[in-house]
């Protein structure tokens, strides 16, 4: 499903500016990274692909849905959107009930809700916690029952917000292989992040937005060579990556398996 963003701007009742002219064409199947410094617009534009903001000029089109025609209850069946805080997002008193809250509004029949709901369960490695409150897991377990809540509705585009905070190596690995998996399912994911290393690891297409305006747009290599773009938008590349850019290894190195393989 294309994602199409046109020349969108938006302020708050405040007077802040927070997107300044904006155009971004996301193709089905992408993984791309939205960076920058913090306010420089990330959640605010991701916030108009599921219509939750509408732009005051200019126009967002999912599929060929223009997000100003429909409600956010209608584009929730094209973009699932994971927020920042897990706890601004979960209101179930089961698990079950959170993620299955998603796949319920869409409509699907009870049997097509409880397999919707076994799959993300299993893929964020909850299935043992289904019964519990969320609120009686830590942190990082309500960050994982708000990822499967939006993998559940199965919708062609998922948006993550900060989804690597407060969660372990482990955690991160696995949520790594979600992604991988996602994508191979042939959806597109948009995730926002100053995790460098995990984008690194797991994006392919990274967009830097600086006060509301996208400086870069680049594959994960050439963003990654831009220094001087990147010191200017306070992104600090992965330490592999700047160890690679010293030893100036002919082809950059994202991740440490690519590091070694350039090593001679
Ligand atoms: N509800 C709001 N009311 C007024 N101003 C807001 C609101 N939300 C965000 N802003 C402002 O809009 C700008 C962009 O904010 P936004 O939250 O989109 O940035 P961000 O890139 O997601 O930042 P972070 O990395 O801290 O999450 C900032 O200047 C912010 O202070
Ligand atoms: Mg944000």
């Amino acid at each position: 499903m294309l994602i199409q963003i046109d020349h969108i701007h938006f302020t708050y009742p405040a007077g802040v500016k927070a997107l300044d002219d904006v155009s971004l064409l996301i193709q089905p199947g992408e993984k791309v990274a939205l960076v920058g410094e913090n306010g420089s617009g990330k959640s605010t534009l991701a916030r108009h692909l599921n219509g939750l903001l509408r732009p005051q000029s200019g126009s967002v089109w999912i599929g060929g849905w223009q997000t100003t025609r429909h409600s956010p209850a209608k584009l929730a069946r094209r973009v699932a959107y994971v927020f920042q805080n897990p706890d601004e997002q979960l209101f179930q008193q089961r698990v079950w009930d959170e993620v299955a809250f998603g796949p319920q509004n869409l409509g699907f029949s009870p049997e097509q809700v409880r397999k919707m709901v076994e799959q993300a369960l299993e893929l964020m490695g909850l299935s043992a916690s289904s019964q519990l409150n969320p609120r009686d897991l830590g942190y990082s377990g309500r960050k994982r029952v708000a990822l499967a809540s939006a993998i559940a509705m199965q919708t062609p585009t998922l948006i993550f917000d900060e989804p690597t905070a407060g969660l372990d190596a482990s955690e991160q690995e696995q949520l790594g292989k979600v992604i991988a998996s996602l994508h191979q399912q042939g959806k597109t994911i948009l995730i926002i992040s100053h995790d460098m290393d995990f984008l690194a690891e797991n994006l392919d297409r990274f967009v830097l937005l600086q006060r509301g305006r996208i400086v870069l747009d680049a594959p994960a290599q050439d963003f990654f060579s831009q220094k001087r773009v990147l010191e200017a938008c306070g992104v600090i590349s992965p330490q592999i990556t700047r160890l690679s850019q010293a030893l100036k290894q002919p082809s950059l190195a994202l991740s440490v398996e690519q590091f070694l393989d350039g090593w001679e």
